[in-house]
């Protein structure tokens, strides 16, 4: 079998032959038929913008590598931070690189004074904090005057740096602000999980429990990347107008922070309060089915089989509860999966558990407010953000996004005047 299409314009008997390569061919074999054509694909379900090599999904298997390395793999072994570098720099670092990377990142903790006194503390005492943390982002750039210098491998790897290591920073200090708690400090001495949750919760003495510290860590892995989603897809059409990366990095907040993306975490804690005991769960699903809302938290464009990372979550908040106690929605969430993987709508339609149908209950078990779920999801996906800009400008082929549109407005006609309409 030839690998091969083959387009015919039946208009005009024209055909084009080009190859199949990974299973796809270019674009530009339409262009050649007719430069007038288009090709009506809404929400890019056929089309691939871009060649990568920092994430392989096999959604009908349910694979996920970075890099070639299983997630599996990496969530048991691996560190956050080595998880970073591997998807920024496209190997593991080396004892030498972990340890300087490690250094790099830790002592770029701090934000400036000016970031929470001038800019957070203005924000409203009830701002949710994805809607800080995204204004955040982007206000963090206006502190360095070499953000715009992209052209500049130098610079950009220092702003690479800074916003990985000031994520946690910001969005510990989105949280403290919306609850009224005063700043802390990073802590250079403690891991970067660690230093978040100290960020977060310090009161007086406090101390991380190294179970939460690796679970926070895990959820950083599981979250640092994952192809061509909205966020990161927000992140390449930004940061191809060259645009500096916390700009870019702040569209992809704002993306992340919709409920059919990284807010589906906080939607699903919110529909099992709402669903509020195992017994609601037959009804609730058929409102489902009924087309009265969705099943938060099942479902994905691209894996038509169980999410790997769903896998690892529900594992992971084993070993949290173990150290917190039992979510107590934990088991309305184990009954709706029950249900809805034996139910002909969600089987039909190949609907299984993504990554926030069990993250959700992790975070509030570890005592994190529903309101900070998507901030946690935009630190890990940060590393992921950035590996995609950068490979983005490595990419000679990439211009800046300019999509084209399928026009069905009305035809050309005369302006009246508003006393003769
Ligand atoms: N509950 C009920 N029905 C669903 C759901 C769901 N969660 N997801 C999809 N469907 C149905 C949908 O109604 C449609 O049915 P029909 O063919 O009869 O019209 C069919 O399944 C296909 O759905 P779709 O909307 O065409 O699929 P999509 O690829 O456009 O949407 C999705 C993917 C993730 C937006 C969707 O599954 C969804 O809304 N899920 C709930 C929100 C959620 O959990 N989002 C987190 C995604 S994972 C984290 C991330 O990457 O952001």
């Amino acid at each position: 079998m030839p690998d091969t299409i083959t387009i015919i314009d039946d208009r005009t008997g024209k055909t084009i032959t080009v190859p199949i390569t990974d299973g796809v061919f270019p674009s530009s074999a339409l262009r050649e038929l007719d430069p007038d054509l288009r090709m009506y694909d809404p929400a890019y379900l056929s089309t691939a913008a871009c060649r990568s090599s920092i994430t392989y999904l096999d959604g009908d298997n349910g694979v996920l590598r970075y890099r070639g390395y299983p997630i599996e793999q990496l969530a048991e072994k691996s560190t956050y931070l080595e998880v970073a570098y591997l998807l920024l720099n496209g190997e593991l670092p080396n004892k030498t690189q972990l340890a300087q990377w490690t250094h790099d990142v830790v002592h770029h903790t701090f934000i400036h004074e000016n970031m929470r006194k001038r800019f957070v503390d203005g924000f409203h005492y009830d701002a949710h904090p994805m809607g800080m943390f995204v204004s955040a982002v982007a206000a963090l750039g206006t502190f360095y005057n070499d953000a715009k210098e992209i052209e500049d491998k130098a610079s950009r790897d220092k702003q690479i740096l800074r916003l990985i290591a000031k994520m946690p920073t910001l969005a510990s200090m989105c949280h403290r602000f919306s609850v009224g708690l005063p700043f802390v400090y990073p802590d250079n001495d403690l891991s970067f999980p660690a230093n978040f949750l100290n960020m977060m919760w310090k009161v007086g003495e406090y101390q991380v429990h190294p179970a939460l510290e690796r679970a926070m860590d895990v959820l950083f892995i599981l979250h640092a990347d994952h192809e061509q989603n909205c966020g990161t897809t927000a992140m390449r059409v930004v940061g191809s107008s060259h645009a500096d990366p916390y700009s870019a990095c702040a569209a992809a907040a704002s993306a992340l922070y919709g409920p059919l993306h990284g807010g589906a975490n906080e939607a699903v804690v919110r529909m099992l309060e709402e669903i509020g005991s195992i017994e609601n769960v037959p009804a609730f699903i058929a409102d489902v089915k009924a087309g009265k809302g969705r099943l938060m938290g099942f479902g994905h464009r691209v894996y038509k089989n169980y999410d790997p990372r769903a896998k690892i979550i529900k594992q992971t908040a084993y070993e949290v509860f173990e150290v917190t106690g039992k979510n107590p929605l934990l088991d309305i969430a184990l009954k709706l999966e029950e249900v809805a993987l034996s139910d002909e709508y969600f089987v039909s339609r190949r609907l299984y558990p993504n990554v926030d149908f069990y993250s959700g209950l992790i975070y509030q078990a570890m005592g994190f407010p529903v309101d900070m779920f998507t901030v946690l999801f935009a630190i890990p996906r940060t590393a992921g953000w950035l590996a995609h800009w950068q490979e983005l400008l490595n990419d000679k082929e990439q211009k800046i996004s300019r999509p084209r549109q399928w026009y069905t407005g009305v035809d050309a006609r005369d302006y009246v005047p508003v006393h003769a309409r």
